[in-house]
């Protein structure tokens, strides 16, 4: 039909995306063959994010690069979204730096036209229903909302609930974090349009590292970028992708990084030392494919163009062929006793109503645990309070804090728990 119009009337065929086809490479072929036969003398045009196989059809399409868009050009397709569905001509009736704003509050995301107009018009429906203009915060969830479903199956979805005020780090740590965003959301000008990346590889990808013990506040650290960029988390579980027989860690981590390339998000590896862990030392065969895997994850992860953090406990671990490779790497140290106060105070609260005895300098100073634990211990103790309907007592606390010693297998000691320690071996 469209052949029969386009022969009758002179014009041409614009025929895409061509991700829309089948995946099966036959079925493919098979269609695009059927096309190309029918359009024999027309001039044909396709387009795809990915390349060309020659084997689709009989002739081979001439292949153009379309590079992605600049900021301004970025800006400039936002206007021209928001303007279509507001129907203002004018920017939203505001002045264009309005747009300047929002287009800057997405601008870590990459979407293509049909989805960054579906966004504009679900942020426009948004504000309009609430009966203000749209702000950064509309266009943050619209673009959010266009990310497809491919990644859930794969991995688990975190919607960012924290900010940078609820993180307690240290000063070098809080400035790698903000680093990280920093890359994530200029990635496009300096890798892609200024041609930055080191060695001239093609990925315009971040790749973080967040090394520290357990408990230290990695995975919450990946959850702030995430919101400070206004992108969901995607939680990657190693230890589900990696698999004892040969070959399919490989596929089953293929099949992340296809999925996670559609979709606008920060995708964590969280305790990637089920990979990385075994790295330097070879004993067997075994030893050989684990590296052979942590080998093809990161070659995989240099042509990935998203947003990547990866977590370890093992820092010292890691070879220089595989920090070479990584754009930013964060310490997460155990906190000193400043800041486990801070993290006492920030984690039982200001709604859980505490009694004067309460000394939380105490808990601070003697009692050495990551922020993980000071978590736990809070949330023992609110209980312990919920229960007796009284505010919470030191005694709770210390008796909260015995039983995560317990859990860590540590003893309970004098020289810590100084005059309460009758109450912790009472636990
Ligand atoms: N540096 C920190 N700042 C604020 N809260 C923290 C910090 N470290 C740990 N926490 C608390 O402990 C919980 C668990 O930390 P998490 O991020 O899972 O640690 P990790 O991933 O390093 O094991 C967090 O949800 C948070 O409540
Ligand atoms: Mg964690």
């Amino acid at each position: 039909m469209a052949a029969l119009e386009a022969r009758l009337t002179g014009a041409g065929v614009v025929l895409g995306p061509l991700e829309a086809l089948p995946g099966e490479p036959a079925e493919r072929a098979r269609i695009l063959r059927t096309v190309c036969g029918a359009l024999r003398g027309v001039p044909l045009l396709t387009h795809g994010s990915g390349g060309w196989d020659p084997a689709w059809a009989p002739d081979s399409p001439v292949v153009l690069t379309v590079p992605p868009p600049s900021p301004e050009r970025q800006a400039a397709r936002w206007l021209h979204a928001l303007d279509r569905v507001t129907g203002t001509g004018t920017g939203m009736g505001s002045g264009s730096g309005d747009v300047g704003e929002l287009a800057r509050a997405v601008a870590a995301h990459r979407l293509d036209s049909a989805q960054l107009r579906r966004a504009a018009d679900v942020a426009v429906r948004t504000a309009a229903l609430a009966g203000r203009p749209v702000g950064p915060d509309d266009l943050r969830a619209a673009v959010r909302a266009q990310n497809g479903a491919g990644l859930d199956r794969l991995a688990r979805r975190v919607e960012p609930g924290v900010g940078w005020d609820d993180l307690v780090l240290p000063p070098a740590t809080h400035r790698r974090l903000r680093e990280l965003a920093l890359r994530a959301r200029h990635r496009d000008q300096v890798l892609g349009q200024w041609g930055m990346r080191p060695g001239g590889g093609r990925g315009r990808g971040v790749i973080a590292l967040f090394a520290g013990e357990s408990g230290t506040g990695k995975t919450m650290s990946a959850e702030v970028v995430a919101a400070d960029l206004g992108m969901d988390l995607y939680v990657v579980d190693l230890s589900t992708v990696v698999d004892k027989y040969i070959g399919e860690t490989e596929k089953n981590l293929e099949r992340i990084f296809t999925e996670a390339s559609a979709v606008n998000a920060v995708l964590l590896f969280d305790e990637a030392d089920a990979i990385f862990g075994k790295r330097s030392e070879v004993k067997d065969a075994r030893d050989r494919h684990a590296n052979i895997e942590s080998a093809y994850l990161l070659q995989r992860m240099e042509s990935f163009d998203g947003i990547a953090v990866l977590t370890t406990n093992l820092r010292a671990n890691l070879d220089e062929a595989f920090t070479r490779r990584l754009d930013v790497v964060a310490d997460f140290p155990v906190p000193d006793p400043g800041q486990r106060l801070a993290l006492w105070d920030r984690c039982l609260g200001d709604r859980l109503p505490r009694a004067d005895d309460l000394d939380l300098g105490f808990c601070a100073d003697r009692f050495e645990l990551a922020g993980g634990s000071i978590r736990s211990c809070a949330v023992t103790a609110a209980y312990l309070a919920a229960e007796t309907g009284e505010p919470l007592t030191m005694r709770q606390l210390i008796t909260a804090v015995a039983q995560e010693y317990r859990k860590l297998g540590r003893l309970v000691l004098q020289s810590e728990f100084g005059p309460h320690l009758a109450d912790a071996l009472a636990v």
